[in-house]
């Protein structure tokens, strides 16, 4: 074997793009609680699509890092700094879940870890997989790529309790420099802070558009609450269909444009622009109010694609959609900085202590982001593989209980039953 430090097993970020040598070092973090029932299988599943996809000339170097309740049993610490190194050093990586530590300083460590490393696109796919059960008489319209902020807006952390010398100072500021006389119940408020940027906008907005550029997707949709918070979300509307006009004239078409067309030449030459583009195989960037979009995703999910969205409008969406389809449990997710490269993929769920170490535990959220990871990287016919595998399974019913339970004629496998089969489809 290659040795593990070697620099030619290194992926590296040239000129915009990874260079990934035939066997990349990718480290990994094994997890907590089910983590340790569905990391290993996950591994051996990728392992095995690689080696038939690409008859042995490639194989993936896996290095373990520690995080969570592992790493603080081993090293008295949750996040070592070895384990941030080795991200940062290998750009691409994937984890397990990982406990939350109480009252240890540390809000999340995977918020730790999106932010060390600015990733700052969080991207969610949904689809739905024949067979699986799910709420919505037509799942099979669902088919959307979520790319959520995931370093800004409300969720950026800056909040003050009520009755703290803080929040004193701040309302302060706020009544007597700022003039603000809006704030219903002074006395009894905490208070926070939104910050949402022309950078931060347009750094996510860019990864959707050229997202749905190269994927052949018919649009891009701006999802906001700009009528009622006019600067922030408004803003994000606002630099977003600006980016779009600016930097993807020659790929995209606006609705924006659209309007502008309409109240200068009417309705009929604002169709007609529309058509041609279209016809031009142009991307129509759109936007739609937040609560709209939701009602919408249930009555017409056809209409949308790609989603381009805020942090906080961003996790109700992604949870949203995902259990429309049936897969919640199965959702996969991606945290991305498409400016340097670095990527972890991960398992969306929690560490589920209720059924840890049962091998019930369903690896699919997990083994469906390591199929995003394979993409990621360029080696996409062994995540397809994986895919069509993982469909052939759902479509006859096999499936974890979790899933199983729910299905027409599910049969309910153990985790290691389900990867089995799986590797033997493969
Ligand atoms: P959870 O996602 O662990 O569990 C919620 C429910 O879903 C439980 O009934 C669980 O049995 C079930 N479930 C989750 N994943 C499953 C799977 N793969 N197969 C079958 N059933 C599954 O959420 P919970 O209980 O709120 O959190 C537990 C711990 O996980 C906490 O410490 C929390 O902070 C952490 N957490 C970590 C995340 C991450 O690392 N990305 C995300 C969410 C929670």
């Amino acid at each position: 074997m290659t040795n593990q430090d070697d620099f030619s097993n290194v992926i590296s970020f040239v000129n915009g793009a990874l260079d990934v040598p035939s066997s990349p070092i990718i480290p990994y973090i094994e997890g907590d609680g089910i983590g340790i029932d569905i990391t290993n299988y996950v591994k051996e599943i990728v392992d095995k699509a690689v080696y038939i996809s690409y008859s042995g000339d490639r194989t993936i170097l896996w290095k373990e890092v520690l995080a969570g309740e592992k790493a603080y049993n081993k090293v008295g610490q949750w996040l070592p700094n070895e384990t941030m190194d080795a991200f940062r050093k290998y750009l691409v990586g994937i984890k397990g879940p990982l406990t939350t530590p109480i009252g240890e300083g540390i809000r999340s460590l995977n918020v730790a870890l999106r932010q060390e490393l600015d990733l700052y696109v969080c991207l969610r796919p949904v689809r739905w997989f024949e067979g699986v059960a799910t709420p919505l008489l037509h799942p099979e319209k669902v088919h959307v790529t979520i790319f959520r902020e995931n370093t800004e807006d409300i969720y950026a952390g800056i909040e003050w309790a009520a009755g703290t010398p803080e929040l004193k100072k701040v309302l302060n500021f706020l009544q007597n420099e700022m003039g603000v006389a809006k704030i219903r119940f002074p006395e009894s408020s905490s208070i926070g802070v939104k910050p949402v940027s022309v950078e931060g906008t347009e750094r996510l907005v860019r990864a959707a558009i050229e997202y749905a550029i190269e994927n052949k997707l018919p649009s891009v949709t701006l999802v906001h609450k700009g009528n009622i918070m006019k600067f922030t979300e408004g803003g994000f509307k606002k630099w977003g269909y600006g980016l779009a006009e600016r930097e993807f004239s020659d790929t995209t078409f606006t609705e924006n444009t659209f309007n502008k067309i309409k109240v200068e030449k009417g309705l009929e030459s604002a169709v007609s622009a529309y058509n041609t583009a279209m016809t031009e195989g142009k991307v129509f960037i759109k936007d739609v109010i937040a609560d709209a979009f939701l009602q919408n995703t249930l009555l017409k999910p056809e209409e949308y694609s790609v989603i381009a969205t805020l942090n906080l409008n961003g996790d109700y969406i992604s949870d949203q959609m995902a259990a429309m389809v049936g897969g919640i449990g199965i959702a996969p997710g991606a945290n991305i900085n498409y400016k340097t490269g670095h990527a972890i993929f991960e398992a969306t769920h929690g560490t589920a202590p209720d059924i840890a170490g049962q091998n019930i535990a369903n690896p699919c959220s997990m083994l469906l982001s390591a199929v995003m990871m394979l993409d990621y990287i360029g080696w996409s016919e062994a995540g397809s593989k994986i895919t069509k595998s993982l469909e052939m399974m759902f479509k006859k019913g096999h499936a974890t209980n979790d899933l199983a339970r729910f299905m027409h004629d599910g049969t309910s496998l153990s985790t290691s039953d389900f990867a089995n089969e799986l590797i033997n489809l493969l």
